[in-house]
């Protein structure tokens, strides 16, 4: 049976660059010889890209932050469930763009729902996974909230059906209480989230990464090349 793999997360404000530094993550990894395996959140699986949909959709009128916050446990139980665990089971170094700590700083801190009820469905819903690191960038709300909303303006326009905005549509008060509820966690959780300053050049931003989570790989195994992507971003 293989060693169980590592889970690493990303987390960070909306325009934060965290998608462009997952994949250099995974492809520095992908070349020294890991198995991979890179998903996100809220998605992941088919049930969760659905429940994405309506999370995201600036269509989405009136949701109440309890049923926000149950929707995005919903699609993380599935993920944990379908993908998360087998991946790891398969001893896969598996990326994730976001997880539950994103629920903290986005419901409980963003929408004032508090840390206790993200952290008591996270042991209900999604028992005892958590991530091996977690890489936390960091930039000022602001800028990258107006990246965040350049983007989506730009995909919205481009692809049907693509209007990915509600968050990106909350106040700058709103970014930040996440920034802030972010920091926390990591000054409650110095060992697991590591806090990178993203405000330099991406080429800048993952050699730090690098050095966070290459110490915490040990030394590339003998397992075959392969990367299994199971969201299409
Ligand atoms: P994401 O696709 O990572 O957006 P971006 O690329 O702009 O950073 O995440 C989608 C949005 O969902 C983002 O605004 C944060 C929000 N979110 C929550 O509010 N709670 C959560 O638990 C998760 C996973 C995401």
């Amino acid at each position: 049976m293989a060693d169980r793999g590592k889970f690493i997360t990303f987390e960070g404000l909306d325009g934060s660059g965290k998608s462009t530094q997952l994949e250099k993550l995974a492809s520095a990894l992908q070349s020294r010889g890991l198995p991979v395996t890179v998903t996100r959140e809220p998605g992941g699986t088919e049930v969760g890209e659905k429940i994405r949909g309506i999370l995201l959709d600036s269509a989405t009128k009136s949701l109440s932050p309890l049923a926000e916050m149950a929707l995005m446990f919903a699609a993380r139980a599935q993920h944990v469930a379908q993908v998360i665990e087998p991946a790891l089971a398969q001893g896969h170094v598996v990326l994730c763009d976001r997880f539950t700590d994103s629920t903290e700083a986005y419901q409980g801190g963003g929408r004032k729902l508090g840390s206790q009820p993200v952290l008591d469905l996270h042991r209900i819903l999604c028992g005892d996974v958590q991530p091996d690191v977690t890489i936390l960038l960091d930039t000022d709300s602001a800028k990258s909230v107006q990246r965040a909303r350049r983007r989506n303006r730009t995909t919205a326009k481009t692809h049907a059906n693509a209007d990915e905005g509600r968050f990106e549509q909350e106040s700058r008060a709103f970014f930040g209480r996440v920034r802030a509820a972010f920091l926390d966690i990591a000054y409650r959780e110095p060992e697991r989230v590591q806090v990178v300053n993203a405000r330099g050049t991406p080429s800048q931003t993952h050699a730090k990464i690098m050095q966070i989570v290459v110490p915490r790989l040990g030394e590339p195994g003998t397992t075959p090349r392969t990367r299994q992507r199971v969201s299409s971003r």
